[in-house]
């Protein structure tokens, strides 16, 4: 059976435990120059609604290093509810490709992608949740020597799709994840209330964010107006003003603390250039993981079933066999 990566829902703790310690081999490997092509002959699909630097050229390239093939389309071509349904869309995209990751601004259509769609569909962010970006997030965690469990990750911003994400991944792990937010940029107080009737990680809302920074392992920040609320990015500045990391605020988290950001940054907005260009700072490794953390995803969900990757030789697909 397929599966897709549309949310942390489809994910178990095992599994995302087996794709960051499959990162980090994907991740020597590269280093070491050894070479993977298990995704020979397969192709991904790029479907983007929204701009985008890392996530676009991340999947391109993961693509590439597995021996694989992406083809970038926007809505633009495809005009998805307005040209063609999405179930149609999904069924002839099924029939060429062997993955979909999309980016969109409406989370059903992600869904209702994976759901009519017989390969695999993978979130590159929706409005609602950003997957792919705290699978990169905790992988830099994790090199920065920060377990999981235990660990605190305080949120200082806007309650959007990566806040939303985070709070997911205190579903899988047991995380406390702390979202500092001025009154009414709350996260989804839904997900919020399910991920803590879980009772694996807990989720706290905070309004101080000097509170929330205080003894955290990981201190995270996002703009203030994401893709698709530009035009209310002049009534919210004097909102998020405080909501800032600066480095009183790093001052506040453990010594050992580490600073992330999904990027794009705004400098002297959510994050102060000293902070983002400073030695907590891990924005940039973490902007990397995106690769490394998505030929895991890519792999898991792409290669077959029960697959490990090669040292050397690419596993071929016989001629003829059909696609998951
Ligand atoms: N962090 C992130 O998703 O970046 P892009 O919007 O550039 O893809
Ligand atoms: N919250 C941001 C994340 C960008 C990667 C947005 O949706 O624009």
């Amino acid at each position: 059976m397929k599966r897709d990566l549309v949310s942390f829902a489809d994910l178990t703790r095992e599994q995302a435990d087996r794709l960051f310690d499959l990162a980090v081999r994907l991740k020597a490997d590269l280093r070491a120059g050894r070479a993977h092509a298990e995704l020979s002959q397969r192709t991904l699909a790029l479907l983007f609604h929204k701009p985008s630097l890392r996530t676009r050229l991340s999947f391109e390239v993961a693509m590439t290093q597995l021996g694989g093939t992406s083809i970038f389309i926007t809505d633009r071509e495809i005009g998805i509810g307005s040209r063609e349904p999405v179930q149609d869309v999904a069924r002839v995209l099924s029939g060429y490709v062997d993955g979909i990751m999309v980016r969109t601004f409406d989370h059903a259509l992600a869904e209702d992608l994976a759901r009519h769609g017989s390969v695999p569909v993978i979130n590159g962010l929706t409005d609602w949740l950003h997957p792919c970006q705290i699978l990169a997030d905790l992988l830099t965690m994790r090199e920065a020597g920060i377990a999981f469990d235990g660990a605190v990750v305080t949120y200082v911003g806007d309650g959007n799709n990566v806040a939303n994400s985070w709070i997911e991944a205190a579903g899988l792990y047991r995380l406390t994840v702390r979202i500092a937010c001025p009154e009414g940029y709350d996260p989804d107080p839904k997900l919020v209330a399910r991920i803590n009737a879980a009772g694996v990680g807990s989720v706290e809302i905070h309004r101080s964010p000097a509170e929330a920074a205080a003894g955290a392992d990981v201190l995270y920040t996002d703009v203030w107006a994401s893709m698709g609320q530009e035009a209310e990015r002049e009534k919210r500045l004097p909102i998020f003003r405080s909501y800032q990391i600066n480095e009183a605020l790093v001052a506040r988290a453990k010594p050992t603390a580490i600073v992330l950001h999904c990027l794009p940054a705004h400098r002297g907005e959510e994050i102060t250039e000293d902070v983002i260009e400073g030695p907590r700072s891990r924005v940039f490794p973490q902007a990397e993981n995106r690769l490394h953390a998505q030929k895991a995803v890519l792999f898991e969900l792409l290669a077959g079933q029960g697959a490990a990757p090669a040292k050397s030789a690419p596993a071929k697909r016989k001629a003829g066999a059909p696609r998951r």
